[in-house]
This record gives C-alpha cells, structure tokens and sequence, in this order.
C-alpha cells in the first residue's frame, strides 16, 4: 500500500541529534562523578600513606632508648616512600625518623578534619602541578589507634600525582566506554520509540500533501497505545476525512461548472429573447400592451439570476481594479439604470457630498449599489424613497442606504449575507452575497444597521 511514499531528505535529522545529545549529557554525568572521586582517590592514597608511617614509627618503641640504626631508618623510610615520619605524643614528647639528606617543604595539608570542598581544591591543585616537579609535601594526620594523637609525614608529590594522573586517565577512558555504550543503548532505544515512527508519519505526510487523492498513499496507523500510536490513529483518520471532503469537492466543482456551462447558454437564449420583447413593446395591441411589461420583468429577472450565479460561480471575486470614483455621479447612473429618475412613485435622494472621490474599481461598487437599491425599489410597495448619504469616520467612509420599504423579515435577516439562502420573491438570494464580497476585497464591511416596519438602512464602510 505504502509504495509511492518517497523518504523526504532531511539536513539535520532527529537521530543524529539525539546521539549528540547522549555523548554530551552522559559525557556532564561523568565529569559529575569525576569531580568527588578524584579528591576522594586523593584521601585514600594519603591515608594508605599514613597508615604505612603509623607502622613504620612504631618500630622506635621496639628499640632500646627508642633509637634506631641510620640504616634501620632509611629502610623505613623508603619503604614507606617519605622523607620523615614525626608521632607527636604530647607536648614535649615525639618520635622521629629523619632523611640524612635535606629537603624544603612546598606545602603543608592537613588530613584531620577535611571538608570535601577543601578535598576536591586539593585534588585539582595537585593535579595542576606538573609530573617531576620535585614538590616535597607535608601532611599531618591522625596517629594509629590514638586521636589525640597525631603523625606528620613528608613525602615527594610526584609519587602522588603520578598515581592520580594514571587514575584519571583511566576514568577518561571509562567515560569513552559507557558514554559511547549508553549513547548507543538510548539511541537504539529511542530510535525505535520515536523516530523510526516519526519519520515514517513525516514521509507520509509531505507524500499525502503531494496527492492528496492518490489512495496508495494512505497511513496505516501502527497498533500502539502510547501517544505516538494516538497520533497515527488520529492522523491517519484525519487523512480519511480529508479525502472525503476533497473528493466532494471536486465532485461539487464539477457540477458547478457543467451548470455554469448551462447557464451561460441559457443567457444568451434569454438575451435573444430580449430582442424580441423589446419589438414587442412597440406593437400597437391593448394585449399585447398589457402583457409585454411583465414579460420584460419576468425576463430581466430570469437574465438576472443567469449572471448572478455565473459571477458567483465564478469563484472569487476578481481583484479590484483601484480607480478613483466620483461617488455622487455614480449614484445618479445607479438611479438611472433602475429607472427611477422618471419614476414619479420612487425616488433616490442622492445626499453624497458633491465631488466626494473614492478609489474603488468603478464597476464592483456600481453593481454594489445596484443590488442595495434594487432590493429596496423592490422591496417598496407602492410609494417610498431610497437616500444615499455618506460620513467620514476614523479614516473611512461610511455610505448608508437607507430606504421607507416594510423591512426585512427576521427569518431573512438570519442569512441575509449567505449565497442562495435569503432569496425571495423570484430573486437567486447572490445579490448581497456578492456585493458583501466586493465591499471586503476593498477592504471594508457592509452591514444591515437598522430594519423595521418603518425600513431599512445597509452600511458601507470603506477605507479612505
Ligand atoms: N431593503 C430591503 N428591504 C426589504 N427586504 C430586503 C431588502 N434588501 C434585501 N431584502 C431581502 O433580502 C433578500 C436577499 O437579497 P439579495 O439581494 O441577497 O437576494 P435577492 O434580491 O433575493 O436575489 P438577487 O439579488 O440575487 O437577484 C431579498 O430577497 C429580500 O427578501
Ligand atoms: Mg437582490
């Protein structure tokens, strides 16, 4: 089923960065516990060192007068790997095992009652010192088996700083390991959960906007329960849906074109039609008199209809062609195309400002006008007035028709803007559907602001 789906090239893609983002927290993680147990390798390897001095001193005790060879004490001393071991006992009461040769002490630490602060600043700061500077440390610590008593030893850096710096070269290399293992491990995992899935939602997402009526393409969900599987089910429902709607919609286009083909033939039959009611009216028959006018009628509305649905039909209102418009003539053509300059029973009173200009495209605000007073002349019954005037506000023009006809019924008020919904009395129901269409590709609204018994008023609102 899925075998138009093409993979979607992609720059940086989900995996990668995900195993980037592994290395590199897992890599934070490590340095984390790097940290503590450097200075904690310090202590011990410092402990073990005192420990082994505790011994090596307690050989004095043994000896008679508490002295020891030189010889004796060398041994001691290189075996312990210090230049002096010192017990302090009381005040005045210590034992000592000395170097024959002299050495200059670099630092001192104190091991007794370290925080883990000063711990991991000593730990760094010996590292910091380079391999074989010859530093000769000192540091003091408990004696064995006796807290009141302490042992001070002495001893060269190096050897500790040599056993760091193999410690921490193999904690890199740990690092390497697990970071790379666990890196490996989650992106395997989460590569499955998620991208795996998510790439195969996006490559048929961009195959599914590409053709959207193409049925090979349609997403099978994958039977999971976590949100990634809600995600599926509800897109590949989606999809459906879509389908559906699109395949309607061409049907509908369809059909609306075959009748805006019939339409338009039907017209011009009407416009020929037309001829012949125009000799009509001249032939000199009280019949043939009394008939023609409103066979005229019922034509001219018949014509109406055919253009209104064919403009409609016609998809979006065309772009406005911007022209500057002298609104006070142009109600005067409107009045005169209704005819109602002779008409003695209804009259325009035209109340625009004289030589007031707007820029509209001149034809789309004509049949506006057109369509607004033509409602009302036929919504008048038998004498009444339609006035046009205009006020500036905020910038914008606002054009009221207002007319003395009975008013709107409500239940053609409720859809008096949708296409098709409001017509009456023979009318399509387009005539204000269109024009509110014209009026917002202007960039302006119209709108119905009063209707009762005594009449109504519709609002232009255009930008100046
Ligand atoms: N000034 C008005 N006074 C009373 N009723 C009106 C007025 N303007 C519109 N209407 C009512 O609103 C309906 C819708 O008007 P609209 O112009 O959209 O369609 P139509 O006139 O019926 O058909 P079309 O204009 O497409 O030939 C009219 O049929 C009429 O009943
Ligand atoms: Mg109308």
């Amino acid at each position: 089923m899925q075998r138009n789906i093409r993979k979607v090239p992609i720059k940086e893609s989900l995996s990668t960065r995900l195993l980037m983002f592994t290395i590199f927290f897992v890599l934070i993680a490590e340095i984390l516990i790097y940290v503590p147990s450097i200075a904690s390798f310090r202590q011990n390897w410092i402990e073990q060192k005192i420990t082994a001095a505790n011994i090596a001193i307690l050989v004095i005790e043994a000896a008679p007068d508490y002295i020891v060879s030189r010889m004796l004490a060398d041994e001691l001393l290189s075996s312990t790997e210090t230049h002096s071991i010192i017990r302090i006992m009381g005040e005045d009461n210590q034992q000592a095992l000395f170097a024959i040769e002299e050495f200059e002490i670099s630092a001192k630490y104190d091991m007794r009652n370290l925080s883990w602060w000063v711990s991991i600043k000593d730990a760094f700061t010996a590292l910091s010192h380079m391999q074989n500077n010859g530093r000769i440390i000192e540091v003091t610590g408990h004696a064995m088996g006796n807290l009141d008593e302490d042992i001070i030893i002495t001893f060269n850096e190096d050897l500790l700083y040599s056993d760091m710096y193999t410690y921490s070269g193999n904690i890199v290399l740990l690092t390497i390991v697990i970071s790379l293992f666990t890196a490996m491990l989650v992106y395997y995992s989460l590569s499955n959960l998620f991208v795996r899935p998510v790439k195969k939602i996006t490559d048929n997402l961009v195959a599914f906007r590409k053709a959207p009526e193409d049925m090979t393409t349609s997403f099978i969900p994958e039977d999971r329960e976590d949100e990634i599987g809600v995600v599926m089910r509800e897109f590949s429902a989606m999809q459906e849906d879509i389908r559906k709607a699109l395949n309607q919609k061409t049907h509908l286009a369809k059909l609306g074109s075959a009748i805006s083909n019939i339409n338009h033939d039907l017209r011009n039959m009407l416009a020929s039609v037309q001829l012949v009611t125009d000799h009509l009216a001249t032939i000199d028959n009280p019949i043939v008199q009394q008939l023609a006018p409103r066979f005229v009628k019922s034509l001219d509305r018949a014509i109406r209809l055919c253009e209104n649905t064919l403009q409609y039909g016609g998809g979006d209102i065309e772009k406005p062609k911007i022209d500057t418009c002298d609104l006070r003539s142009l109600i005067d053509d409107v009045s005169t195309s209704l005819g109602l300059l002779d008409n003695s029973n209804i009259k325009l009173i035209n109340k625009i400002t004289p030589g007031f200009e707007i820029n509209v495209d001149n034809d789309q605000i004509f049949r506006v006008f057109m369509n607004i007073c033509r409602n009302a002349v036929q919504a008048i019954i038998d004498k009444g007035h339609i006035t046009v005037r205009n006020t500036l506000e905020d910038n914008m023009v606002l054009i009221d028709i207002t007319d003395t006809g009975p008013g709107i019924p409500d239940k053609i008020k409720q859809n008096l803007f949708e296409p098709f919904k409001s017509g009456s009395n023979g009318g399509a129901g387009l005539g204000l559907a269109i024009s509110k269409e014209i009026i917002i590709a202007h960039g302006g609204t119209l709108e119905l602001i009063e209707s009762n018994d005594k009449g109504s008023t519709f609002r232009i609102t255009l930008p100046l």
